[in-house]
Order: structure tokens, then sequence, then C-alpha cells
């Protein structure tokens, strides 16, 4: 479904991510994990359209993807739940939800896949948004990308800022997303759980790809058990 290669990412002069090549199937979870700074935001930004200094290939459902306008990224189905939240804190849940459908005719069957995901959504579907947890917050901006049903998505280090409990239950939701037949690209640090929920991983490191491979492999490799589980 996605398949980025060479991806070279720069801010103005300054480059960020070197030859980078990832591919996920349909209805595949795959994770690109990495450090604070590998480069991981750069290329999801690069992916739906926000940053515009890149060279290489991304190409979606076999189209290239590289150089679109993020709206246009977005209506051929590919949403990004981006690392700050982005949710609109005096809106009401449900308003900031609606908002993810866009108008669209169909929005309330996507809502009740979002209720059904995160039933404490609809519990609080009245609340202002700024006032949720963290945790409720970052199921919202997952709720909200939902809305827009999209083919797939895209997550930029979700388990950022929440309590170990809450990591649990949102990877937890990201599990029922995989079995539903979503596709996933997860960004994220929490190595153990990024591994353990998806099939595939890459490794970024100051802007490369330094290591990739089936996750259950990957959990059990040297340099990952040494640098990122505290092995
Ligand atoms: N807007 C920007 N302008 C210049 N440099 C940036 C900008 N955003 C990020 N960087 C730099 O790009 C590198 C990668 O950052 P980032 O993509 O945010 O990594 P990650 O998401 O993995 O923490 C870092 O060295 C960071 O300082
Ligand atoms: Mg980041």
């Amino acid at each position: 479904m996605l398949e980025i290669s060479k991806l070279n990412v720069f801010h103005g002069n300054l480059q960020v991510v070197w030859d980078l090549s990832v591919k996920v199937g349909v209805g595949e979870l795959v994770t690109l994990i990495g450090p604070n700074g590998a480069g991981k935001t750069s290329t999801v930004e690069t992916i739906v359209g926000l940053n515009r200094g890149a060279k290489g290939s991304i190409r979606f459902m076999g189209e290239e993807i590289l150089g679109m306008r993020p709206h246009r990224i977005f209506e051929k189905g590919l949403a990004l739940v981006p690392e700050r939240r982005e949710i609109f804190p005096d809106m009401a849940v449900l308003e900031n939800l609606q908002m993810g459908g866009q108008g669209r005719p169909e929005w309330r069957k996507a809502l009740s896949h979002v209720y059904n995901l995160f039933p404490v959504l609809q519990e609080r579907e009245r609340q202002r948004a700024g006032t949720l947890s963290g945790g409720e917050q970052q199921m919202l901006a997952i709720g909200r990308a939902l809305m827009s049903e999209p083919r797939m998505l895209v997550l930029d280090e979700p388990s950022t800022g929440l309590s170990p409990l809450l990591v649990g239950q949102m990877f937890r939701s990201l599990e029922q997303l995989g079995r539903e037949g979503m596709t996933v690209l997860l960004l994220e640090q929490n190595v153990r759980h990024a591994l353990e929920l998806c099939q595939r991983g890459y490794v970024l490191e100051n802007g490369r790809i330094v290591l990739e491979g089936k996750a259950k492999e990957l959990l059990h490799d040297p340099h990952i058990e040494r640098a990122y589980l505290g092995i």
C-alpha cells in the first residue's frame, strides 16, 4: 500500500533523513522505531505532504504522492495522527470527531466504529476536549483520524506522555484496528510495545535505517536489546 524508496528529507539546507526505504503491505502493521531526533516526525510529515523539502519516491496505492498537497494525500485515504495531537480543546469530543468526518454522509457509521474502539469517547462526547486526560486526548486524535475512514493510518508516537496503564490500553485499541484489517505505520520510541504489536519493524537512527526485519526477531536482536530494551 505504501512504498517509500530512497527518501532524503531536508529542513532548509539541513538534511535529516538519508535514503530511507520502507514498505507497508495492505493490512500490515509496520513500525518505524527510533530515539528522539532520529527523523521520525520529519519522515511522516513528508509522507503526508506537510514537509516539501524531500527527494526520492513515496508511492501510495501505486501512485507517486511525493510533492502532492496534504489535502489531496488525505483524500486518497492516508491519514496522520500527529505527534502534537492537535485536537480542538474548546470544542466537545463529538464536535472534534465530526470535524474528522468532514461532513461525510456516512459519518454515523464511522462514529459508531470509533465509539466501539474507544468507549470512553462516547461516555464523554459532550465534554470539552481540553478537559480530557492525555490518554483520552490521544484516543480522540486517533478517533478523529478514523472518522475519515482512511485506507491507512500513520501514527506519530501515540504513546508519548501516557501513563503505562493508558499506553497498554492504547496499544490494545491499535491491535483491534489491526485485526479489523487496517493498514498502519507506527512511529514509536516505545520499542517493546511497538514490536509486540507490529509484524515488521525498521530501526531509524540519526536519519538512517540501521536494522529491519520481522518484529519478533528484532525483539531478540542484541543491538535492540541493549540500546532500547535495557537487557
Ligand atoms: N523545522 C525544523 N527545522 C530544522 N530542523 C528540524 C526541524 N524539525 C526537526 N528538525 C531536526 O531534524 C532532526 C529530526 O527531528 P525529528 O524528525 O523531529 O525526529 P523525531 O521525530 O524522531 O524525534 C532533528 O535533528 C531535529 O532537530
Ligand atoms: Mg517526533
